[in-house]
Order: structure tokens, then C-alpha cells, then sequence
């Protein structure tokens, strides 16, 4: 199913291929809080808003209903793709495909940017120089007073046995290595703040990111479609991954893969599964 020579963006997963099943996977956590802070921003249906690494275009489709313009711009061809195919062509959406480290847009453009679980893709250095850049231009590209509004996840969450993501702890060493890829909050929140973004908001998002039967039967994990909607997945050898098969079925005939959700699952409500991160362009700084 690859799909390798078409232009993909993400500093390592291949979303061309992902992409062919996303939708089946994943679900858009957050959207009601992200709707609030637009709200705050200012009349919903007076905003021109950008998504960047839409993906195949969840938030987007949902989005667009509720605002005056809505702009999208995403790294991977496939993603693109299917965003349209999705979302048709309606009058206030348009998407491309792009970089969002260099946004193709006047500066003072938008009323509201927003990101979802895309910031983990930005870099592969452990500085977060791509994530300097993606702020840039998200400051350059917001109007005063405007809204950059990031979803994300914590290392709380992302901890292979003590996290929110019950099959991280049969996959430590990836866990491990997608953890180093996620900017910590605190270092995201300094940087924003370097950069003159204020009114800074840490948000619990509602809803969950993996589609139900995640939740439920351990199986899904198991399976290649599943597999493939997963950025840990990418980083892990196919090695990894069969030992990783291996570790869950034995879970599941012992019945410890379920205390092991039920773990998971229990600090999910404690601190739900991912971090939105809100903040503001102040009005007098260029
Ligand atoms: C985990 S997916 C999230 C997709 C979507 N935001 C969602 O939550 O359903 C990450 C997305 O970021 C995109 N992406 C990664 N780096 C990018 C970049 N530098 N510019 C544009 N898109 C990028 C990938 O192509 C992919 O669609």
C-alpha cells in the first residue's frame, strides 16, 4: 500500500501510507473546547482560521460550519487528498498542501491558528529548532490579538506504564522514543512565551484520540490498519513490533493486558489524553 512518491511532510512517518486508513483509527479529541476558545476570540462566524497538518481533515470539516473562512495547509499529498474528498468544495475552505514551518501567508492574516497532534512530526532534534520556526510563523501569520491553539501531549501521558496510552507499556523502548519527540509542556509554554504570545491556557481536552474499540479490545492493536494510524508504530523496527504482538496476546490470555487498561484508562480521566495549549498574539508587539 505505500505511496512513497508523493510529498510527506512529517520528519518521520510516511502519512502517504496512513493516511489510507486514519479515519478508521482516530478521533478529533477537543473539538468542543476548541470551539470555545474561538468563540472567545471573537463572533465565531467572523473568523478566518488556519489548521496546520489537518491530516485528513477531521477538526477541518467540523470547523468550517462555524467560521467565516477556513484555511488549511498540510504536508502530506494523500492527506490532502482525502480532506477533499471529505469536505468537498464548499466556499469558505481552502486547503493546500504545504510546510507549515513556512506558511505561504501575509503576515496579520489570521483571526485563529490551531494544530492538532501535529508538533511531534516538526523535528528530530532534541532542541525543537522546527518548533522555534512553526511559532514564528504562527506569530507572524496571526493578527494581533489572534489565537494559536495547540494540541498535544504531555510526558505524563505518554509514559509507557504509568501514562494514559495502555499499549505503550508493551512497547517501552518506542515509547521512550516517541516521548523524546513530543516538546515537554512547560518547554512549549517558554518558548510561546520568548516569542510575546501571552494570555497562555492549559486546557484538558475532552473525547478520546483512538477510536473506541481501543478502549476496549486489546485486539485492535493487533491489527495492521491500526498499526498504521499510530506515530509510535513508526518508530519502532518490525522487530519491535512483533515482540510488542507477542507481549499483548500473552496480556490477553493472562488477562493483565486489562488491568493494564483499566490503569490507562483511569488516568485518562484524571488527566485526559492529550493537552491543548491556548494563547494569544498581543496587540502591541510586531
Ligand atoms: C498525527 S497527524 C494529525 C492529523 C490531524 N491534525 C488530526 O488530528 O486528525 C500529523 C499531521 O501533521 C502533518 N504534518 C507533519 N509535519 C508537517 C509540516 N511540517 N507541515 C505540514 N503538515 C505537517 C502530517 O502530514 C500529518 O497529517
Amino acid at each position: 500500500m505505500g505511496d512513497t512518491d508523493k510529498t510527506n511532510a512529517s520528519a518521520y512517518c510516511n502519512y502517504n501510507d496512513v493516511f489510507l486508513l486514519y479515519d478508521k483509527n482516530r478521533q478529533p479529541n477537543g473539538l468542543t473546547e476548541l470551539l470555545d476558545i474561538l468563540s472567545q476570540t471573537g463572533p465565531a462566524e467572523t473568523l478566518t482560521v488556519l489548521e496546520g497538518g489537518f491530516g485528513t481533515g477531521a477538526y477541518l470539516n467540523i470547523l468550517q460550519h462555524h467560521v467565516k473562512a477556513m484555511y488549511g495547509v498540510e504536508g502530506s499529498e494523500q492527506g490532502l487528498a482525502a480532506a477533499r474528498q471529505k469536505i468537498g468544495d464548499t466556499g469558505n475552505v481552502r486547503l493546500a498542501l504545504g510546510n507549515i514551518l513556512g506558511l505561504d501567508f501575509r503576515e496579520n492574516f489570521f483571526d485563529a491558528y490551531t494544530v492538532n497532534q501535529v508538533l511531534h512530526h516538526l523535528d528530530t532534534s532534541l532542541d525543537f529548532p522546527n518548533l522555534t520556526l512553526f511559532l514564528k510563523e504562527a506569530w507572524r501569520t496571526l493578527k494581533p490579538g489572534g489565537s494559536l491553539i495547540i494540541n498535544t501531549c504531555s510526558q505524563e501521558q505518554l509514559h509507557p506504564l504509568t501514562g494514559v496510552y495502555w499499549s505503550y507499556a508493551y512497547m517501552d523502548a518506542a515509547a521512550a522514543r516517541i516521548a523524546a519527540r513530543y516538546v515537554p509542556i512547560e518547554t512549549l509554554t517558554r518558548k510561546m512565551t520568548d516569542l510575546g504570545f501571552m494570555d497562555i491556557k492549559h486546557i484538558v481536552p475532552s473525547g478520546r484520540l483512538f477510536e473506541e474499540r481501543y478502549y476496549s479490545d486489546p485486539s485492535l492493536v493487533l491489527e495492521p490498519h491500526f498499526q498504521s494510524s499510530d506515530s509510535i508504530f513508526c518508530l519502532s523496527s518490525p522487530k519491535e513490533i512483533e515482540q510488542a504482538d507477542e507481549r499483548i496476546r500473552a496480556g490477553m490470555e493472562d488477562g493483565s493486558v486489562y488491568e493494564q487498561m483499566k490503569r490507562s484508562m483511569g488516568k485518562a480521566q484524571e488527566i485526559g489524553e492529550a493537552v491543548m495549549i491556548s494563547a494569544r498574539k498581543s496587540r502591541d508587539k510586531d
